[in-house]
């Protein structure tokens, strides 16, 4: 363990926290004392900082409230953490002993800035001291001490300064026992749980770190030199429940960071948070907070204090779902039965996945959309727009000037260059397209930044060449006023077809800056006119959906992310009428439980609906950590029921904000790009391209 590094961990973080507090997230007139250099942090930073101070307040508020008077605090690796002077000013504390503990350098600091900040009343000496307590006054005492020593030897110094072993006593964590061996954090958790008769312990950190999104977190620690230690051995929520439940801490609770944000912040305050600053990395925060993890535990046996934890967070909801392994060649693909649902096991269709694409370097990029066109009578997969790597470029960058086309049977990528004659992409990022008879691709809509986004439709043609060297040409389509969707992004489109002849393209949903939509609207290609579509079903408003065509006049409308910021598991099959005016047909499919998903991407497939990736989580179940692994779905529309397989691919896959198309030729379905900026930890993308060869092994599952 490097003690210099993991200390600097503290120094990032409080920069952080100050961001935050300084957007009106959180109010924290103290924090500001403690950090020498302010510095911005981008909305999804400053979102998850609060959710964390949130939660962390939540716990330390429902100790003090529900423990009575003459309870204790121990901060373990406090950092330059406020919570000490916040629940001073909110009158909280009372006669309560709060004691912050740390590596004496860090102490030495927080000290020296706290007295420069004027925060304490009294003056008090804060030289190092033989016998670690670096500052003692009646309710507060700073310990310079490491935690990897604890043992008798911390126990004297408690009960010196005036720590009563046998008084209900908090010991806090936030983001500190991660970074010390697990043997040692263990240690921590045991000697609590062995000399406090009646702790509560409050650990928040982090978890998961084997799917894509925990590897990248995983590689920012080792890079920075302060590697997660104790995360391998206790990668899941309940590894960390049990080791608690060992350790003698027999009453547990614990959530993710995510079902905590949505279950026990109100509705009213989540509303203000989400409306300071404008945002739309909604996968990036629902996936990092699927990877913090908040546990409360116990080893009373005083009622108070195991009701006190164990309605920490709510209490348990529904059971925790059932899972079988099954390997298919050196696939291993997890079935999941969720709890309440019947599933059909022996009817799952198995799902083959592998990483056939062999020049795929320009392929690294998400947000991006992509159609399946004919091109000299080869099936191409044209990849459009998004954020990532330009092939000459090697920063990250919008690719409002990048196409690729994808040959469905070779698998060979072919970027394509712009004519001089043509336009770029207006807003390559979150738009959509689709392909019509002639060839073309039609692209509508998309952002460049969520403060700019477009209604426009960008018309693209492209031109082989057997040198290999591709072009295309674009032309922004001019329209007519009225009557037109508003600009958006994150919509969902689909093209239909009206008697077989005219064709149309379908657009539904996205958002712009400030709203979310629920307009269905149909484009016809020919007369190149906007109409809106009568919906006869309340739709509510949503992003980030996905729309399939099931035939030539029938789509399947699936998922999306509504209004208060959570995942939908609604699917409706859409039957268009398209005459003078456009009528849709639309029925809610009765599932026993569909996934609550977005940002995935969805295909037909023998009549089945098959929904790739995509942000899963359901806060209401009982840890709201069940779904947080790329899986595919399959969905059979007729009885319906519905199958979910976790990927285990090679390469780790973040199967968001990708796209997905079908190959006729191969019959299979070919995942292109996706991926994230993840939290502060990096960027990642899904370098290689994925084919998935559905098997449907039982009719059931078929048309
Ligand atoms: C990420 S910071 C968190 C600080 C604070 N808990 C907060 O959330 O603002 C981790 C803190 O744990 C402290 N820490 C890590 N290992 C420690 C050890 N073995 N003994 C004492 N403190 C330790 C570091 O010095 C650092 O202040």
């Amino acid at each position: 363990m490097n003690t210099e590094k993991v200390q600097g961990t503290n120094d990032s973080s409080i920069v952080s926290k100050l961001s935050m507090v300084n957007k009106g997230y959180f109010h924290d007139p103290y924090i500001v004392h403690f950090v020498e250099k302010s510095s911005r942090r981008s909305p999804l930073i400053n979102r998850c900082y609060f959710a964390r101070a949130a939660v962390i307040s939540h716990c330390v508020e429902a100790f003090l409230k529900g423990c009575g008077s003459g309870n204790q605090i121990v901060s373990l690796g406090a950092g330059f953490d406020t919570t000490y002077f916040r629940m001073q000013e909110k009158n909280l504390l009372g006669s309560t002993h709060f004691v912050e503990i740390d590596f004496p350098d860090v102490i030495t600091r927080k000290l020296a800035l706290a007295a420069r900040g004027g925060l304490f009343s009294e003056p008090c000496p804060t030289k190092n001291n033989p016998d670690h307590v670096f500052r003692r006054s009646e309710n507060y005492t700073a310990i310079g001490f490491d935690l990897q020593l604890v043992g008798d030897e911390l126990r004297r110094i408690l009960v010196d300064v005036g720590v009563d072993v046998s008084k209900p006593t908090l010991f806090l964590s936030e983001v500190v026992l991660t970074y010390l061996p697990s043997k040692k954090s263990s240690n921590v958790i045991g000697w609590v749980a062995d000399t406090f008769p009646h702790a509560m312990f409050t650990v928040f950190e982090q978890v998961t770190p084997d799917d894509s999104f925990g590897k990248v977190m995983i590689r920012h620690f080792n890079q920075i030199g302060s590697p997660l230690l104790t995360i391998h051995d206790y990668p899941t929520i309940r590894d960390q429940i049990q080791r608690h439940r060992n350790s003698g801490l027999k009453t547990t609770t614990a959530t993710t960071l995510s079902r905590f944000y949505y279950r026990c912040i109100n509705l009213e305050i989540r509303k203000k948070i989400e409306s300071l600053e404008i945002f739309d990395e909604f996968e990036a925060w629902h996936r990092a907070c699927q990877h913090y993890v908040v546990l409360c535990s116990t080893n009373s046996e005083n009622d108070d204090i195991q009701n006190l934890v164990t309605r920490m967070f709510g209490g348990d909801l529904i059971g925790e779902s059932t899972v079988t392994i099954r390997y298919i060649d050196n696939i291993i693909i997890t079935f999941v039965q969720f709890s309440g649902a019947e599933i059909p096991v022996e009817n799952a269709s198995s799902i083959d996945c592998c990483n056939p694409v062999t020049n795929s370097d320009c392929m690294q990029r998400f947000g991006h959309c992509s159609c399946v066109t004919q091109l000299q009578g080869l099936e191409y997969a044209i990849v459009v727009g998004g954020f990532g790597v330009q092939s000459s470029k090697l920063s990250h960058q919008r690719l409002s000037d990048s196409i690729l086309a994808v040959d469905l049977r070779s698998y060979q990528l072919h970027p394509c260059e712009r004519s001089e004659d043509s336009h770029l992409l207006p807003c390559p990022m979150h738009a959509t397209c689709v392909s019509s008879r002639n060839g073309q691709v039609l692209v509508f809509g998309g952002r460049s930044s969520p403060n700019k986004c477009t209604d426009m439709i960008t018309e693209i043609q492209l031109f082989p060449c057997i040198s290999g060297s591709w072009t295309y040409r674009s032309r922004i389509m001019s329209l007519s006023e009225q009557p037109r969707p508003k600009p958006r992004w994150r919509h969902a489109a689909a093209m239909v077809y009206s008697n077989s002849e005219t064709e149309c393209m379908v657009v539904f949903g996205g958002r712009d800056t400030t709203s979310v939509f629920y307009d269905m609207w149909i484009f016809d290609t020919e007369a190149a006119q906007w109409s809106m579509v009568d919906l006869p079903l309340d739709v509510s408003p949503r992003h980030s959906s996905s729309l399939t065509a099931m035939d030539d006049s029938t789509c399947v409308l699936c998922g999306g992310i509504g209004l208060e910021e959570t995942p939908l598991d609604d699917i409706f099959t859409v039957k268009f009428e398209i005459g003078v005016r456009c009528v849709a047909v639309m029925s809610r499919l009765k599932m026993p439980m569909s996934p609550k998903i977005y940002s995935h991407s969805s295909i037909m497939c023998n009549g089945t609906l098959i929904l790739c990736g995509g942000v899963t989580f359901n806060p209401h179940t009982r840890y709201g950590d069940e779904e947080v692994k790329d899986a595919i779905y399959v969905v059979n529309l007729r009885e319906p029921t519905l199958a979910r397989f976790e990927l285990s691919c090679e390469s780790p896959a973040l199967l968001h904000n990708h796209s997905c198309v079908w190959s006729n030729d191969r019959e299979e379905i070919v995942i292109l790009g996706g991926g994230d900026n993840c939290f502060s930890f990096g960027t990642y993308f899904v370098k290689t391209p994925m084919t998935l060869k559905v098997e449907f092994k039982n009719s059931a599952m078929c048309d």
